[in-house]
This record gives structure tokens, C-alpha cells and sequence, in this order.
């Protein structure tokens, strides 16, 4: 299989993250990690295949029905890989398989057989090798639980760890070479959004849209969204998560559109809205200012040392501020920010880890060693080679009690920020977003 275009990290560096989970498991014990499997889109056809991303972490790997396991015992460590067997017909018609005599050295793990041997084996190396810890992880993909339930079943009575507590962890710091793949994602992503820009007018479809963005993506290299892209216009931008993208564009609304690529398997996500016609009126000018100033105020602030929770109170802060000024809000601006009332207005976090997933794994609060891995507060101190975004929003549906030219207005701008030494480093900086420049470059085309 041909994995140029999806495998830029180095073979080493796959050794190095295994090594790094022998490292933190227990003598006498063993990790199981399952692949994705295929999904089904209509009968016979499946949706493009799409790798679990800790599998893709510790493997490299990109076949579904696979499994990993790691066995540490006495001080010894071996990596076996379950996978497809090399099948000539189901090749003819669904393509390669790397089968088991070429996966030890092409993946540089110990040794490899048919996943139909999983259960034998597995169960054969518990009965004979006595783990007391299996690592496994407690939130499986659906698919995975019946070899998940079987692996569980045989450490009743023994130790049962959450491999996520060790892989999220890892996965929330970034390598250089994982940066230097976020920031190719962040260009392409924000070369789409160009393109949206450069070709949104009245009466196109929010779906032609869409597609204009993923050839943007492909064009350099990103064969997928990193998740369903959003086109909404209009009122369409109050649905959060609004993927339909099947209305025509009008004259005199905006265009919210949150997309981003996949690149190598990593995420960029983008928010950019901006208007179907090419000129911001004055109301949405008013909403749209006071949407960049909270991110702007967000980016400035969010850099090592700071959580997520302490600039999203402080940006609550500018948020009602600036809606009781354009009357959409009325009231005391303390009583308003401790009943939540502009949670009618903002409803989401101010951002979330991006990288492999684009809402990736880690701890958001500072007690993730306590079991608090839960915790809403986001108190955990950001550091260096954590990558966020930071999307703050105001969304006025058309039945908001506001002023009528404030209505049906969704306006969410979304950057991706790399911490480093020096602060942040804004990765999808090349999409505009002053008001100037939106409306020059939807001129200039
Ligand atoms: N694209 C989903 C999000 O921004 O969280
Ligand atoms: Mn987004
Ligand atoms: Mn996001």
C-alpha cells in the first residue's frame, strides 16, 4: 500500500511512541489496541476508510480488522500486529493488503499473524504468561467490543487500565514533526477558505461551496475533511454543527463556514464568516467586530501558562459587554454573566485540542491525574507544543428577542494556535479575517 501522501512521520518515530508505552506499563502486563473497521454506506459500498487515530499513533498502520498488542513481561517488551491475510481475489477487487510476511519489517514490529489468530493467541499467551494488567481502552469503537469484551473477560479478577490514560497524554504534545504536518493542515484549510471567498456569491449552493474547498484541499494534497464541512448560510449558522449544506446562498446574508482538511492525517479547523455578497451591512459589521475583537483578545492570551477557562471568563466578560451596547442584551452585565444568559448567545467552549482528531484527546483540566478527566473546568495551564483552537461565536436565531436587524445573524471565527517559547504561533493565519480585507479579496475576484 502506497502511503506517501498519508505517512510523513518517520518509521522511528512510531518505534519511539511504542517505546514510550512499554515505558509506562506495568511489568507483567499486556496493551491491546484495536483498528477501525470498515462502515458500511449502502449494501456493499462503505464511506472511505478512515484509520482509529491511537491505532494510526502506535502503528502506522492503515488497514481496518487489525490489532495491536504490546506484552511486557520480566523486563522484555514485543510488539505483534493482527492483520488481514494477503488474499489475492479480495485484493483483485478491494485492493492491497500488506499481509503477514512483509508487516514485521515494514511496520519494524516483532512479529505478525491473520487476525482470524487473535483470539487463540491472546488467550493462549494470558493462560500461559499469567498478566496480572491488561491495558485496553474502556471507551471502544463499537465495532471493536465483542474482541474487547473477550480480552476483558479473560482479566476478570485482574488489573483492567484505560489505555487512554496513556495515549491521550501523549497524543496532547505535539513532535516536530507532528507540528510541521498541523501547519501544512492550517495553510491548506486556509487556502479553501480563499477559495470559499473568492467564489461564494448569491444563489450558489452552501454544498458548491463545499466542493469548491475540498478541490482546494486535494489540489495540494489533502484527500479528505477532517470532518463534515459546515456551509451555512444565513440562519443556517445558528445550528452549531449544521453539516446539510443543501440551501442556495442569499443576497444580504452571511456565510458562516467552518471546514479544514485533513492533511497526513492531521486536522486543520477553520471558521471564517463573511457576507454572500461581498459587503458586510452595518449590523453585521457591528456583531462581526465584536466576535473578532473577543478573538483577538482570546489569541493574545491564550499562551503557555494560561488555561482555557481564565480567557473564556474574561472574553464572557467582552461578549455581554458588547451585546448590552448594541441592545441585543439588557441588564447588569455581572448578573448577566453569572445567570449565563448569554449562553443563548454563546452556547459553546472558546476551543478545543486539534490533531489527529479534530476534537483530540487530553486532560482539559489540571486534575487529569485524579481521575477528573472530565472536569469542565479547563484549568490545565496550556504548554509548549499543545495545539488548541480558539473559536469563540455569537449566534441570534430568528426567533432571538432582539432587535430585527440583529436576527438570524451566526458569526463564529476560528484560528488554530501551536504554543511555543515565543507565545503562540497562529497556524491558519492566512485567511483573512478584517472586514477590510474579506471584502477586498471578494472583490478582486
Ligand atoms: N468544526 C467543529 C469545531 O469547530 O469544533
Ligand atoms: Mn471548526
Ligand atoms: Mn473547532
Amino acid at each position: 500500500m502506497d502511503l506517501a501522501y498519508l505517512n510523513q512521520i518517520p518509521a522511528e518515530e512510531f518505534i519511539q511512541r511504542r517505546q514510550r508505552v512499554f515505558e509506562q506499563m506495568h511489568d507483567n502486563s499486556i496493551t491491546v489496541l484495536f483498528s477501525a473497521c470498515e462502515q458500511t454506506r449502502n449494501n456493499d459500498c462503505t464511506y472511505p476508510f478512515r484509520q482509529e487515530s491511537n491505532f494510526w499513533y502506535l502503528t502506522g498502520f492503515n488497514e481496518p480488522d487489525s490489532a495491536l498488542v504490546m506484552i511486557k513481561k520480566d523486563g522484555h517488551t514485543e510488539t505483534c500486529l493482527f492483520l488481514r491475510a494477503k488474499d489475492p481475489l479480495m485484493e483483485t477487487w478491494n485492493g492491497r493488503r500488506l499481509g503477514v510476511n512483509d508487516a514485521p519489517s515494514q511496520l519494524n514490529i516483532d512479529n505478525a499473524y491473520t487476525i482470524e489468530d487473535f483470539r487463540n493467541k491472546f488467550a493462549t499467551w494470558v493462560k500461559e504468561e499469567h498478566f496480572d494488567t491488561l491495558y485496553i481502552k474502556t471507551h471502544q469503537q463499537k465495532h471493536a467490543i465483542p474482541n474487547a469484551d473477550f480480552c476483558r473477560n479473560l482479566f476478570v479478577n485482574k488489573q483492567i487500565i484505560d489505555l487512554s490514560h496513556i495515549l491521550d497524554e501523549m497524543r496532547l504534545f505535539k513532535s516536530r514533526n507532528e507540528i510541521a504536518l498541523m501547519q501544512q493542515a492550517g495553510q491548506i484549510s486556509a487556502l479553501g477558505h480563499i477559495r470559499a471567498m473568492k467564489e461564494t456569491r448569491p444563489n450558489r449552493f452552501e454544498y458548491e461551496i463545499a466542493s469548491e474547498m475540498l478541490h482546494e484541499f486535494n489540489r495540494h494534497g489533502a484527500r479528505y475533511e477532517s470532518y463534515g464541512s459546515i456551509v451555512a448560510g444565513g440562519n443556517n449558522a445558528c445550528i452549531l454543527h449544521y453539516t446539510e449544506n443543501d440551501q442556495p446562498l442569499k443576497d444580504g446574508d452571511l456565510l458562516l463556514i467552518d471546514a479544514g482538511c485533513e492533511f497526513a492525517m492531521y486536522a486543520g479547523d477553520i471558521s471564517r464568516t463573511f457576507p454572500v455578497n461581498g459587503k458586510f451591512s452595518d449590523a453585521q459589521r457591528d456583531l462581526y467586530n465584536l466576535v473578532l475583537d473577543i478573538q483577538k483578545y482570546a489569541i493574545k492570551h491564550l499562551i503557555p501558562g494560561n488555561c482555557i477557562q481564565d480567557v473564556n471568563d474574561a472574553i464572557v466578560r467582552i461578549l455581554v459587554e458588547g451585546l448590552v451596547k448594541l441592545g441585543i442584551m439588557q441588564g447588569d452585565v455581572d448578573e448577566l454573566i453569572k445567570t449565563e444568559a448569554y449562553r443563548q448567545f454563546y452556547m459553546h467552549g472558546l476551543g478545543h485540542w486539534l490533531g489527529l482528531d479534530v476534537h483530540d484527546v487530553g486532560s482539559y483540566s489540571k486534575n487529569c491525574d485524579n481521575g477528573d478527566r472530565n472536569s469542565k473546568r479547563r484549568d490545565r495551564p496550556l504548554e509548549i507544543g499543545m495545539v488548541l483552537t480558539v473559536e469563540p461565536g455569537i449566534y441570534i436565531s430568528e426567533n432571538a428577542d432582539v432587535p430585527e436587524k440583529y436576527k438570524g445573524i451566526g458569526i463564529r471565527i476560528e484560528d488554530n494556535l501551536l504554543m511555543t517559547e515565543y507565545g503562540n504561533k497562529v497556524l491558519t493565519s492566512a485567511v483573512p479575517k478584517e472586514i477590510d480585507e474579506i471584502e477586498a479579496l471578494m472583490q478582486n475576484t
